[in-house]
């Protein structure tokens, strides 16, 4: 028996796919305590069914409640918690603290604290000769305007420990930057991070690590990137799973990949790199998760591989396990995205759609009318596609996008 506690602070859909994998790993002798700051009644019904304990804390960010809930949940469990687990980003430190209060297993503060400070990553990274872009932590506006001067416009400007590339804008040249400090003035305690910007093309690079030993990796094409899909709000982002990712185009990703990972503290779990390829064909690393990806792509790689990938990452996380698959499929995801203002009405071009692409279609969630607007890159909803042909999922997806179109209700109740 293995007695896991997952920290699941809020019962967001995308949490859930993992703990109904946890549920569904009862049958293998996991036993599951969930520690949340949301009632149990927001989760559904049929998966609350299946904790075998419950305990609600006010805050579940915060690492003293975190270990006063994991204690709570060690007696309800009949006396112990072999294995502290959460998939949110933010966190991902916190739970490291925990893990060091209680001597549980798993990542611990330092290497957590590597993996979420995108400037400390940068360090690390350069000073062990891996590629990423030149950047500065610039906790005043003239370090920043010294930075854009000495490295050169365009910069990109983001939140250190951001996510879903929110406050993150590319700032082509000094009067832009001022206005951007304007709005948002760094100072010691809410520093900026200013980047190189990096031109190319962006992926991502994710593993399954276990014991320091990576089992599996797997490459993700993004068209375009998501800061375009950000500032261009009639862009749909896709991205691609190549089905053969063995060739020498992947072979320095491959290398420094798996370095960055040793030299950050990867021990156990699956990872979430993102990286550029520029024109002349060198690579620039650009941010590392100690965590599944998001956005559909523990879903993605799945597909690619013929198994549950929810499942794998309990298991491996929880008991230490995971069998390498075979790449057997390329998949990939579009994004359906709405332009304007407003609530969904409908989505137009379904038809077409089925007609055209259907048979690689294996799975889609389609905007329902009254959804919001999303404010994310993702969009209201996906369609996934999958085929042994690489090249028929990437023009799969290029004609769902084109096809497919969300109308709003402009003027609608917001
Ligand atoms: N140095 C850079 N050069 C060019 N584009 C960048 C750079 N840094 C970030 N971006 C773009 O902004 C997006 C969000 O930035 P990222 O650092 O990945 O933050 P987040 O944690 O929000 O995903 C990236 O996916 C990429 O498209
Ligand atoms: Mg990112």
């Amino acid at each position: 028996m293995t007695h896991v506690v997952f920290a699941v602070p809020f019962a967001m859909d995308a949490t859930l796919r993992f703990v109904q994998a946890a549920c569904r790993l009862r049958a293998e002798g996991l036993r599951l305590g969930v520690l949340s700051q949301d009632p149990i009644e927001r989760f559904p019904p049929e998966l609350r069914g299946e904790f075998d304990a419950f305990h609600r804390v006010p805050d579940a960010m915060d690492a003293s409640q975190l270990t006063e809930g994991v204690r709570q949940l060690a007696r309800a469990l009949g006396g112990r918690v072999d294995r502290l687990i959460g998939i949110l980003e933010p966190l991902q430190e916190a739970l490291a603290e925990v893990r060091e209060r209680l001597d549980l297993p798993g990542m611990r503060p330092e290497a957590a604290h590597r993996f979420r400070d995108k400037a400390l990553m940068k360090d690390v990274l350069r000073s062990n000769g891996l590629p990423c872009a030149r950047h500065r932590l610039c906790t005043n506006a003239e370090d920043a305007f010294a930075f854009g001067r000495e490295s050169g416009y365009p910069v990109v400007v983001k939140p250190p420990a951001g996510a879903g590339a929110r406050n993150t804008f590319r700032v082509d040249g000094e009067r832009e930057l001022a206005g951007y400090l304007r709005t948002m003035p760094p100072s010691p305690g809410d520093p900026v991070l200013l980047e190189e910007f990096l031109f190319g093309r962006e992926f991502s690079f994710d593993t399954v690590t276990l014991d320091g030993r990576h089992l599996l990796h797997s490459v993700t094409e993004y068209a375009p990137t998501p800061l375009e899909v950000m500032q261009t709000p009639w862009i749909q982002w896709a991205v691609v799973l190549p089905r053969d990712i063995s060739g020498p185009e992947y072979a320095p990703i491959h290398e420094a990949g798996a370095r960055a990972l040793d030299v950050l503290g990867m021990d156990t779990g699956i990872t979430h790199m993102e990286w550029f390829r520029r024109d002349d064909g060198t690579i620039a690393i650009s941010e590392v998760a100690a965590r599944p990806p998001g956005a559909q792509f523990t879903t993605l790689l799945g597909y690619a591989h013929d198994m549950d990938f929810y499942e794998a990452w309990v298991r491996l996380v929880a008991m230490d396990r995971f069998e390498v698959p075979e790449r057997r499929w390329a998949a990939g995801a579009a994004f359906l995205r709405a332009q304007g203002e407003g609530r969904v009405q409908g989505i137009r071009g379904l038809e077409e759609a089925q007609a055209e692409i259907g048979d690689l279609v294996v799975e889609a969630k389609l905007p329902q009318a009254g959804q919001p607007k999303a404010s994310s890159y993702e969009g209201e909803g996906y369609v996934i596609l999958r085929d042994e042909d690489t090249d028929r999922v990437r023009g799969g997806l290029q004609r769902v996008v084109s096809l497919l179109c969300v109308d709003l209700e402009q003027g609608g109740a917001p």
